[in-house]
């Protein structure tokens, strides 16, 4: 049997809050190896990376996310007893659930919803404007649509920011926290309202909707949920979705960074646009890495796994592994010509199955958005960047967002 590899220190909490993104794959590359065991919150961990360590973690059977996952993030992201937080039947029952929402046609339905949002957003722009903050009011009023939530104009901006928080609150402590907390209960203040009233038929939300499908889903008990937990699982739909507008963020630094990007999307098939999508989900950082909790003793490439013991599998270390991606480093959306990927090698939303596991259900609302939004970018208006911003990110802060929010100036339709 093997020793497995450890970091050297003691409890290696307040290195991750320095450090973010590069905590774990700084310690792979120092130890060279794709596993070490460390201490995270005075608890032991081992940490995994590569396309075998993704593999593992998202191992079923050997593998749980109950009591996975931290009650402070429960009470600010997640919100609690979420699907995240669920295994087995009950999770799989849950995850259908999410599944069903996402059929070929409601997902081109959500490109083109957002595509009219840009448009009818930039007709507001005068001067300059910050793209991160439009990007969220336009998945807001996007992912309230398709999802069939009532969202007042008066409204949009509160709703956008108070999403965006939960977000923000991730890898925070303090204040970043305590606002995500606040906002959680605002949120599902008012979505728990809203999934009254549709049980109600004070509101009609379309069948097939998110908002009818959560309000009147059934469990494995064949009750249906109760409202919060109904309104827990909704935010699971339209906090995320407001999230990419990091991505959409993003996006435009890579198009900024590389102006010949734009020239090539201007004219690009609807696959090199794919391609350039899949690259910012890539490339840039977002979910840093995963917890789970071992549910039995057992060995692994002759590595001994102690029934509960925390495992973290490093999702940003996978989306670089060298072995896996020819320069990782470099942003260059090509790389996904004729690709041909595993469940475990593009993991920014998690690896695995999609049904079975706890593979991210919103892949491919994620994907078409940013493909709309770099369209309308480089399609629909013509821009400057404004001069004196701070377009660096700081990935030691999870989430990573460039400082100023990327602000563009002299916009003209085109
Ligand atoms: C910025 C874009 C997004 C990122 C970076 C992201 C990332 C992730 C990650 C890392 C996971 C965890 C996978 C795991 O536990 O193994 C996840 C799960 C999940 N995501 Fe996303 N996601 C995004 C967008 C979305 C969207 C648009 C939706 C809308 C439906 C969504 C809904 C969910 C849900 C419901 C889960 C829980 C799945 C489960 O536990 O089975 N996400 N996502």
């Amino acid at each position: 049997m093997k020793t497995i590899p450890k970091d050297a220190g003691m409890d290696q909490t307040m290195n991750i809050l320095r450090e973010g993104y590069t905590f774990l794959p700084k310690r792979f590359e120092q130890l060279e190896t794709d596993i070490f065991q460390t201490r995270v919150l005075g608890k032991k961990v081992i940490c995994l990376t590569g396309e075998e360590g993704a593999r593992l973690f998202y191992d079923n059977e050997k593998f749980q996310r109950e009591k996975a996952i931290p009650k402070r993030i429960q009470k600010s992201l997640f919100g609690k007893h979420a699907i995240q937080t669920m295994d087995g039947n009950t999770h799989e029952h849950r995850k259908l659930l999410f599944m069903s929402l996402m059929t070929k046609e409601r997902i081109k339905i959500f490109g083109e919803i957002v595509t009219k949002t840009w448009q009818q957003q930039a007709k507001q722009w005068e001067g300059s404007i910050v793209l991160m903050d439009e990007a969220k009011e336009v998945l807001c009023r996007s992912i309230c649509e398709w999802s069939g939530v009532p969202l007042q104009e008066k409204e949009v901006k509160k709703r956008a920011e108070q999403l965006w928080a939960l977000v923000d609150s991730f890898g925070g402590v303090g204040p970043r926290h305590w606002q995500g907390r606040m906002d959680r209960k605002k949120t599902e203040n008012w979505i728990e309202e809203t999934i009254l009233n549709i049980r109600e038929g004070k509101i009609e939300a379309p069948k097939g909707s998110a908002a009818y499908e959560m309000a009147f889903h059934r469990n494995l008990e064949g009750e249906p949920l109760d409202a919060r937990m109904a309104a827990i699982e909704l935010l699971n739909v339209l906090r995320p979705t407001v999230a990419v507008s990091l991505y959409i963020t993003y996006a435009a630094l890579a198009l900024l960074e590389e102006p010949e990007l734009t020239d090539k999307l201007k004219v690009a098939d609807d696959e090199y646009i794919g391609m350039f999508a899949q690259e910012v989900r890539r490339y840039f950082p977002f979910a840093p890495f995963l917890g789970a909790i071992a549910r039995r003793d057992f060995i692994w490439n002759d590595y001994p796994f102690k029934k509960g013991q925390m495992v973290f599998i490093d999702l940003h270390g996978v989306n670089h592994d060298k072995t896996l991606w020819e320069s990782p480093y470099e942003f260059y959306p090509e790389r996904f010509y004729g690709w041909n990927g595993s469940l475990y090698d593009l993991v920014p939303q998690g690896g695995g199955e999609h049904f079975k596991g706890h593979r991210c259900p919103g892949e491919w609302i994620t994907v078409e958005a940013i493909k709309s939004s770099a369209k309308f970018l480089t399609n629909d208006i013509e821009y400057k960047i404004a001069e004196n911003q701070d377009l660096e990110y700081d990935v030691s802060r999870i989430p990573a967002i460039p400082k100023s929010g990327v602000v563009l100036t002299n916009i003209k339709g085109v």
